[in-house]
């Protein structure tokens, strides 16, 4: 089990360029089996997440062919249309093939994700949307069977915001009889650059980068080109560990427009932005003042940022609050903070930070994603060494993390 061997104090100075997101990555690739035609990508992140849903739809007979620039999919000939536990368990998104899978082909078998770390995440709206357009879905050892000769156009409300049920109904209407009304859409980035790609292939979507989208079904789409859009949960990342170590980083390959709210966090922390095109140059000098915040969904303050914010918090001049609205488990990094000299405690959804002068290096260890990713911000800012076992979590959703890291200063090495 690989390891992360950090030792802080020392400040980041230089480029970083940041990869394709991995939560638009991962609904995209889905969309291959909507057409038969190629799905030719780019800023595909390397990422485990990416590896695992490139094996799943391999096993359903799309084609994949990759070089160091370009994932081309093909869909013509799919010959399953089962999505097995084994993949599903480790990777929740795998949930996305349903969708697609009863669109073009009217009938799939997926496993049920099982929860995770961050929480219990059902599917039931995924389920209750595909039920209202005429699917016929029942759940037996732990699959979801899913059949419907001709999926049909329908209004559906989500009793919340969901963005892989979003992302799920809208990759099952575009190619549904008639019209769909999506009301209560999720509307981060990455449910846009999937409508986007959508549209390109041939598909009619009114409405998108809203809550309500407005889909005419369409008998088949065709390939296309599409880039990636930016990971901005990396580009936050990234972010976060130049607010806690200091320095002076240049953030290139990113979008500047679709993560203001985190960026005005980062000023209020006293960090120095300067937006040059798709590049964010950040300064830091001295200790962070703190920030309060609470998660919302999009475009309010991302969940997935919350753990690398308060990260940052743990250091600042001052106590700060942070209230955790999406998730009821997203905390498990405070106790691993609390390890390295944090002084941090719950209660229910929120947390309570008192700002300590500093950290000291420690073991910890990493429970999910974003979590591993504040424990790396945490410890690049300790004084010694902090070692962040069950890196796995991490190499899921970032591109080499501790190779862009250390090309900027940082004293980071895996070790096996
Ligand atoms: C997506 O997860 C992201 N994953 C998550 O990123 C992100 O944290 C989350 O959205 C919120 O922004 C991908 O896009 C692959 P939800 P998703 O459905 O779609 C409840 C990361 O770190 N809910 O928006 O699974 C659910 O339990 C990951 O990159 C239901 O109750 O999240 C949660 O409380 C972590 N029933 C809330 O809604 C449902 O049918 C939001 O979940 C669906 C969701």
């Amino acid at each position: 089990m690989d390891k992360l061997q950090i030792v802080g104090g020392k400040r980041l100075n230089g480029d970083i360029a940041i990869s394709g997101a991995k939560n638009a990555a991962l609904p995209i690739l889905c969309a291959g089996l909507l057409t038969s035609g190629d799905l030719d990508l780019t800023n595909v992140p390397r990422l485990h997440d990416v590896r695992t849903m490139l094996r799943l739809l391999e096993q359903t007979g799309l084609k994949v062919t990759q070089d160091d620039e370009h994932v081309v999919l093909n869909g013509a000939n799919i010959t399953s249309l089962e999505a097995p536990y084994e993949l599903v368990k480790t990777m929740r998104a795998s949930i996305l093939v349903l969708g697609p899978m009863l669109a073009r082909f009217g009938e799939a078998r997926v496993s049920l994700p099982g929860g995770c770390a961050i929480g219990s995440r059902p599917v039931d709206q995924h389920i209750k949307g595909l039920r209202a357009m005429g699917a016929d879905i029942t759940i037996e050892g732990g699959y979801i069977h899913a059949k419907c000769a001709k999926l049909q156009g329908t209004r559906i409300h989500t009793d919340m915001i969901t963005v892989t049920g979003t992302e799920n109904l809208l990759m099952a209407a575009v190619l549904a009889e008639g019209e769909t009304i999506l009301e209560n859409a999720a509307r981060e980035p990455e449910v846009v650059d999937l409508a986007n790609m959508l549209v390109a292939m041939g598909a009619k979507i009114d409405g998108i980068g809203t809550d309500r989208l407005v889909i005419q079904g369409v008998d088949a789409l065709h390939g296309t080109r599409h880039a990636v859009i930016s990971d901005r949960i990396e580009a936050a990342t990234f972010l976060c560990a130049v607010a806690a170590t200091g320095g002076d980083i240049r953030i290139t390959n990113t979008r500047t427009d679709i993560f203001d709210v985190a960026l005005d966090k980062l000023r209020e922390m006293g960090v120095q932005l300067t937006v040059e095109g798709d590049t964010i140059r950040a300064r830091m000098d001295g200790r962070p003042q703190p920030v309060s915040f609470r998660t919302t969904e999009y475009p309010g303050f991302p969940t997935d940022m919350q753990a690398q914010f308060m990260a940052v918090d743990t250091i600042a001049r001052g106590p700060s609050r942070v209230t955790e609205t999406i998730f009821e488990n997203r905390f498990m990094h405070v106790q691993e903070l609390n390890r390295l000299g944090a002084s941090i405690s719950t209660e229910g959804n929120t947390a309570f930070i008192e700002g300590v002068e500093r950290l000291v290096g420690a073991p910890v260890m990493a429970t999910d994603l974003r979590a591993s990713a504040s424990l790396v911000i945490a410890g690049l800012a300790a004084e010694g060494t902090t070692i962040v076992d069950r890196i796995y979590h991490l190499d899921r959703g970032y591109d080499r993390m501790e190779a862009k890291l250390s090309a900027v200063g940082a004293d980071i090495v895996r070790i096996k």
